[in-house]
């Protein structure tokens, strides 16, 4: 079994000034600098020949190339627990329109619905045992966080192996978006 996801690589100038959003936070485990993502469609664990078919079709997959743009930061949260943080993107319909591509497309290689919106966002932290409350500073101090937009002409298909140091990501494939 590999644990797999499709994301949208983020240019290393970007990872490292989201890495600049790293604070004081109780329970968080801030994502290291080289795994920063933002992730399409998580797949979960797929066998061999289930890998290869989701590989055969997102390498067929056409849809144009974009600009993504990083702004603000907010919360994931479930029972008084925040269960992660992260930095928004704008709002951009060609980001939308990628994901269902890419949606659909798994979805025809095999994988079941995943039944949630797509909430675009690039995960800072993760946090186990931080109350809502702990996390109000570290939303001001940043609400105002805005990147310039980057060029996105490609995804790419990570795995997903967990270390003594947390999760690695390797990137396993990368389909270019056609011009
Ligand atoms: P997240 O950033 O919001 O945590 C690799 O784990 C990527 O897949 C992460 O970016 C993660 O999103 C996303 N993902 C979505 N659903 C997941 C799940 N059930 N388990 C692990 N990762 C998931």
């Amino acid at each position: 079994m590999i644990r797999l996801f499709v994301a949208i690589s983020v240019p290393e100038i970007l990872r490292q000034r989201l890495s600049g959003l790293r604070g004081q936070i109780p329970g968080a485990r801030w994502v290291r600098p080289e795994n920063l993502h933002l992730t399409l469609r998580f797949l979960g664990d797929v066998d061999e020949d289930a890998a290869d078919d989701l590989d055969a079709a997102l390498s067929r997959i056409t849809a144009p190339r974009l600009q993504v743009a990083l702004s603000g930061v907010g919360h994931f949260a479930s029972r008084g627990q925040v269960r992660g943080l992260w930095a928004g993107v704008e709002p951009n319909d060609a980001l939308e329109h990628l994901q269902t591509k890419v949606e659909i497309t798994v979805q025809r290689a095999g994988m079941a619905p995943i039944g949630r919106r797509f909430h675009p966002h690039v995960t800072l932290a993760r946090c186990n045992d931080t109350r809502v409350s702990r996390i109000d500073g570290f939303l001001a101090e940043h609400s105002g966080f805005r990147a310039p937009p980057f060029p996105v002409d490609a995804i790419d298909l990570y795995s997903s192996t967990l270390g003594r140091e947390g999760a690695y990501y390797t990137r396993e494939a990368t389909y270019p978006l056609p011009d």
